[in-house]
């Protein structure tokens, strides 16, 4: 399975992808890494693993469209199969998400439907709810909205600091990551109505 990995900033979760695709089972490689944002540490961990990493800056663009545009042609010149948006943080039109439908997938730190949008941790914490969590998901035009893929439940300590729970956070996307591309790529999942369908799959 060939993949484009769009970012925006330290692409933690872009690593955890690189080092397992690394590894010569792993069915899928990383064909080009996107940034909107020029400089970030995420296109250094790209192009340190030899990687293809491009930036397109979205405030040298016109507008919106012309930017997708951009962002297209360039994953379609790299022949890619699945786009996972790893800390991309411009929201995309229904038109690019659309041409990417089923195609493209995003991780987000909650346990979702709760938690969209920014903050997700401070705002848990703020909850007092006792399981914070992240989710990996299809996407769809509104934001972090899409078939659920995988999810984990991370329990919130007593003395949780948004610090702490970012940090916890991370280390469960990280996993779960590849682990989603994995069953993406060995053709598990595929996507039924607002929902995903699991085959031979044991969770
Ligand atoms: C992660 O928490 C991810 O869930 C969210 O943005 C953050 C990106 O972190 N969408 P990194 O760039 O992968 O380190």
């Amino acid at each position: 399975l060939r993949l484009g990995v769009m970012i925006s900033g330290s692409g933690t979760n872009l690593q955890a992808l690189i080092d397992a695709c690394s590894a010569a089972d792993y069915p899928a490689t990383i064909e080009v890494v996107i940034s909107n944002r020029p400089g970030v540490r995420g296109l250094e961990r790209a192009e340190q693993a030899g990687i293809k990493a491009v930036t397109i800056d979205h405030k040298e663009f016109e507008d919106k469209e012309t930017f997708e545009d951009a962002l297209h042609e360039c994953l379609a010149d790299h022949k890619v199969d699945l786009v996972c948006l790893a800390g991309f943080m411009r929201l995309l039109t229904s038109t690019f998400v659309n041409r990417w439908r089923d195609r493209m997938i995003n991780i987000h730190p909650s346990l979702l439907p709760s938690y969209k949008g920014l903050h997700t941790h401070a705002r848990a914490i703020e909850d007092g709810v006792r399981f914070a969590g992240c989710t990996i998901h299809y996407v769809r035009p509104e934001m972090d909205n899409g078939p659920i893929i995988m999810q984990a439940a991370i329990p919130v300590a007593v003395d949780e600091t948004e610090e702490s729970l970012i940090a916890k956070t991370l280390s469960y996307e990280h996993k779960m990551y590849p682990a989603a591309v994995r069953m993406i790529a060995e053709g598990k999942v595929r996507v039924a109505g607002n929902k995903v369908a699991f085959k031979d799959v044991d969770v």
